[in-house]
């Protein structure tokens, strides 16, 4: 049998149902799952690196798979360094296709032996994003469904 680690790299600012969707996805099918976070100094971001972790800490509970990390620098290197086999990345529509090819085909070349490997979240968030959640939180919209409780706490007391 193989053991399989994938890393499910983003930005998860913050994490929203649609990430949780595609992690208990991952979670199902591959033996270990890592989220990890890009520490991206070029963004500005609206949580921290620090309470990214901690919201995604608090909503991957329930699955003894999941493990939540930081990286920087490049994916493929630090899929090296923690010895995993795959990358997963969400496809929403065929809007994000474009931009997800380019990054799996320049991680192949940068790295033959890490296999990116697409999933759908339900389709009920397609349209769902970190930036609408942040955009819908901002104009005081309701968040309901869309980001689990703990987060939607957390939104409301960072746009207060
Ligand atoms: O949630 P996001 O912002 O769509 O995630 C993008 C992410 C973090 C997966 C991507 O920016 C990334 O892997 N950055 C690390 C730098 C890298 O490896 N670049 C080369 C591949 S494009």
């Amino acid at each position: 049998m193989k053991n399989v680690l994938a890393i499910y790299p983003g930005s998860f600012d913050p994490v929203t149902n649609g990430h949780l969707d595609l992690i208990e996805r991952g979670a199902n099918i591959f033996d270990r799952l890592i989220v990890s976070i890009l520490r991206n100094f070029d963004k500005d971001p609206l949580f921290t690196v620090e309470e990214r972790v901690e919201m995604l800490r608090d909503v991957v509970r329930p699955w003894p798979n999941v493990e939540v990390d930081v990286f920087s620098g490049l994916l493929v290197e630090y899929a090296r360094l923690r010895e995993a086999n795959v990358i997963l990345r969400g496809i929403r529509a065929v809007s994000d296709y474009e931009y997800e090819l380019q990054m799996a085909l320049v991680n192949r070349k940068l790295n033959p032996n890490v296999e990116t490997v697409f999933m759908m979240p339900k389709l009920s968030y397609s349209f769902l994003s970190s930036r609408i959640v942040r955009e819908i939180a901002q104009l005081g919209g309701s968040l309901t469904g869309l980001v689990p409780p703990a987060v939607e706490e957390r939104l409301r007391a960072k746009i207060a």
